[in-house]
């Protein structure tokens, strides 16, 4: 027969090397923290898809201030032909309305820190309790 410790012992070197990459995030604790951006209810639709939108919001927005400030055209056209005022405040942050809950909640994860908002007005900021979902 074989050595019962000896398999045992072997599983479980096996399942502490193979469950490394899990354990090793949970140890650094960045598992603890998923970025979980709160999107409030009766928000309707995004301009574009979530998926275009997580990957493509910045090039957007820098496409917006471009058209805006030097060709003064406000008017967005989205892939599903719906026309959206070019605003970061009075637009995004309009169906997004709570700038930590949202978009910092992703960008601290991420490490990125725009700075729009030394310039850009941040509306009120309503809290999760006050009706966001996640
Ligand atoms: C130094 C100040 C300043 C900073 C910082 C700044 N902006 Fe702006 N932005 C402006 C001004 C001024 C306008 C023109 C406002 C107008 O004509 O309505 C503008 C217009 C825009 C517009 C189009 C109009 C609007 O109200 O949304 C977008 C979109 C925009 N900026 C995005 C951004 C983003 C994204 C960032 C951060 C990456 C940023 N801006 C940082 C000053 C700034
Ligand atoms: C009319 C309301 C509305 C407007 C305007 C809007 N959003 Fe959204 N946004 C949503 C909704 C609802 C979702 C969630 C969609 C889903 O999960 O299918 C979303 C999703 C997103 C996501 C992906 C979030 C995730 O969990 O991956 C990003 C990023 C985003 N929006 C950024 C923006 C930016 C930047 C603007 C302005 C250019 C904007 N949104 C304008 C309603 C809106
Ligand atoms: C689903 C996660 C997520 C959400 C929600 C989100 N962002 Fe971002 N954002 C990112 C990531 C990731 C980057 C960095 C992308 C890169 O460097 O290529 C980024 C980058 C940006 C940049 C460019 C910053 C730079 O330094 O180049 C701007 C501007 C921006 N986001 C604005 C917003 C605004 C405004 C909102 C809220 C309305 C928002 N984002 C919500 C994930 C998110």
């Amino acid at each position: 027969m074989f050595d019962k410790g000896k398999v045992l012992g072997g599983i479980a070197v096996f399942i502490c090397l193979g469950t490394f990459p899990l354990w090793y995030i949970a140890y650094q604790g960045k598992a603890a923290y998923p970025p979980d951006p709160v999107i409030y209810p009766g928000s309707g639709q995004c301009v574009e898809s979530a998926e275009y939108m997580r990957k493509y919001h910045m090039q957007m927005l820098e496409k917006w201030r471009d058209q805006a400030v030097r060709q003064d055209d406000r008017f967005y056209t989205a892939t599903d032909n719906k026309t959206y005022d070019i605003s970061l405040t009075g637009t995004c942050l309009k169906c997004h309305p709570n700038k930590a809950e949202f978009c910092d909640r992703c960008h601290n994860y991420n490490a990125v820190a725009p700075n729009c908002y030394s310039c850009h007005n941040i509306p009120p900021q309503p809290t999760e309790a006050s009706g966001g979902t996640k």
